[in-house]
């Protein structure tokens, strides 16, 4: 979809539809007012006629009147409260944007950012606008001979500014931009079928991305390779497949400076049978999608090169496919991981930790400023928490307050969880220094447990995104592009934050010096 801004008087704007909001107590936004008065009172008698209903989320179709250039006016109403959240806001615009799918309109202009929305600005609102219009339009026909909605007709959507927000708003229409390319790349690699999304099909991933942006370059380590350095957990979970495995890195320099990159490590188990620890036959397809924590690691690329955000940015992804075959690890057996550690591998479906373990201790050659892996890792973070948050596990409090509020900033919510010594316990082996799973109970704490002790070195956080990665079974089925929105808001806050690249020369402070650099970040709210 094309997204633009339009500025002017709302009677005069020739669009195929205008939308605009009413609250479910009949209260006009400033734009439904205007269109109004042009029109004589019509959209205020049509709701005195109760055409409107009085429900939050209905609309009406209203069409071409004298004194009105549009063809059609949307209104659509949304809870009656001074301020709506994040959540209604978002409510009112996917409602909209269902309307005028089903009209057929090809141009339109909304004026929902008009409508008050705690914590966002107008240009969050954009943002945000542009994320659920773009969620709408969203499909993966990639493999249907007869593909639907090839081209769909609404094909513009304009928002209507003022003279004075011209540049602000133009900056939130490419951010918003940016950041759903990076949700609709994740999701085009998570729906992707296990057959063709291979761990080699992330090595091209990875290539095609280092060639389309000049601050990215990619670096392939192979399996031989990743044997031959001392990986033996990855190697324990990829040795069991026919496909090659691969650790993927990304580097992203959008900064000149030589700061510590701050690192993302994703899950990339292109299919996850279980092992020989083979998973049950029911949904197992779904088990495409355990390559979803890499997948929102290339989206998130992606979104920062698209807005050229000055920070460096390492990706780290781990590819392997985890099949049962002759080769295939056992229950029992013990290896040595890159860090020296050893791990008796007492499940083969507990395989995620396997290869994140080595990812890592890889990290540790960057010096990072921070750590941060994404996993679709346990069953039983969807037991805990649903699908509603991803699970954040840290070693350092403040990149976990950073993750949760950068979550709740960007709708894309995470919730902390603990990491104390006790369930370490759990993980315990007679054989090797510990083992890959914690018995029955907090499986996804007990996960982070095991990641934990190869994070030792840095600030580190893990985000289990089992329950939020993709909707299961249905007519909805598909994945959610999560946790994009969360990752690259995150990245946006740090690029704010970074400290300056070298010391200014020593004069004596009078005040405290004050690291905070300015940057030429993206805007996004403020922290609430
Ligand atoms: N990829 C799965 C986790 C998973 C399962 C996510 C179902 C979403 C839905 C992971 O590799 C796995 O199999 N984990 C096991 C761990 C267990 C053997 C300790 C699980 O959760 O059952
Ligand atoms: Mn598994
Ligand atoms: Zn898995």
């Amino acid at each position: 979809m094309n997204y633009s801004l339009k500025t002017g008087q709302i009677e005069k704007q020739k669009y195929d539809c205008i939308i605009v909001g009413v609250d479910s107590d009949k209260i006009l936004s400033p734009s439904a007012k205007s269109l109004d008065k042009a029109g004589n009172g019509w959209i205020s008698k049509l709701i005195k006629q109760g055409d409107l209903g009085d429900k939050a989320g209905q609309s009406v179709m209203l069409y071409k009147q004298p004194g009105i250039a549009a063809e059609r006016i949307l209104v659509v109403t949304h809870d009656e409260t001074k301020k709506l959240s994040l959540n209604q806001y978002k409510k009112a615009l996917r409602h909209a944007i269902s309307a005028v799918k089903s009209s057929g309109a090809d141009k339109v202009l909304s004026t929902l950012h008009e409508l008050e929305v705690n914590d966002l600005d107008e240009s969050d609102k954009l943002i945000e606008s542009i994320k659920v219009f773009e969620q709408a339009a969203y499909s993966y026909n990639e493999f249907k001979s007869k593909a639907k909605n090839k081209n769909p007709s609404l094909k513009q959507v304009h928002f209507l500014a003022g003279t004075g927000q011209k540049a602000s708003l133009q900056k939130a229409i490419d951010t918003g931009m940016a950041l759903s390319k990076g949700i609709n790349k994740a999701k085009d690699l998570g729906n992707c079928p296990g057959n063709v999304c291979t761990p080699n099909y992330l090595v091209d991933e990875a290539k095609a991305m280092a060639k389309r942006y000049t601050a990215l370059t990619c670096k392939i380590i192979s399996e031989k390779q990743l044997e031959r350095m001392g990986a033996g957990a990855f190697v324990s979970v990829s040795k069991g497949s026919d496909q090659p495995g691969s650790m993927i890195i990304m580097e992203y320099k959008g900064s000149k400076t030589d700061a510590k990159p701050h690192v993302l490590v994703g899950k990339g188990i292109t299919f996850d049978t279980g092992g020989i620890s083979l998973k049950p036959g029911a949904s197992m397809d779904e088990m495409k999608y355990d390559m979803c924590g890499a997948a929102s690691v290339f989206g998130t690329m992606t979104a920062i090169a698209e807005m050229k955000l000055s920070l460096h940015v390492v990706a780290i992804v781990v590819a392997a496919e985890n099949m049962p075959s002759g080769g295939a690890s056992k229950p029992g057996d013990i290896v040595k991981t890159l860090s020296g550690q050893t791990v008796e591998i007492l499940n083969t479906d507990a395989e995620g930790r396997l290869v994140l373990c080595d990812a890592l201790t890889y990290a540790e050659r960057y010096k990072p400023a921070s750590v941060v892996d994404i996993a679709t890792l346990t069953g039983a973070c969807v037991v805990a928490l649903g699908h509603h948050a991803s699970a954040v596990y840290s070693n350092q409090q403040t990149l976990s307050d950073k993750l949760v509020s950068a979550g709740e900033q960007s709708g894309d919510r995470a919730w902390p969880m603990p990491l104390w010594d006790e369930y370490q316990e759990q993980i315990n082996s007679p054989f090797a220094d510990m083992g890959n799973i914690g018995g029955r109970s907090a499986g996804s704490i007990t996960a982070a447990c095991f990641l934990s002790r190869f994070a030792k070195k840095y600030h580190w956080a893990h985000l289990d995104i089992a329950g939020s990665a993709w909707v299961s079974g249905g007519a909805k089925k598909g994945s959610t592009g999560r946790p994009v929105s969360l990752l690259t808001q995150y990245l946006i806050d740090c690029s704010k934050n970074k400290p300056k690249a070298k010391a200014q020369p020593k004069a004596k402070p009078k005040a405290k010096a004050t690291t905070v650099a300015k940057s030429k970040a993206p805007s996004r709210r403020k922290k609430a």
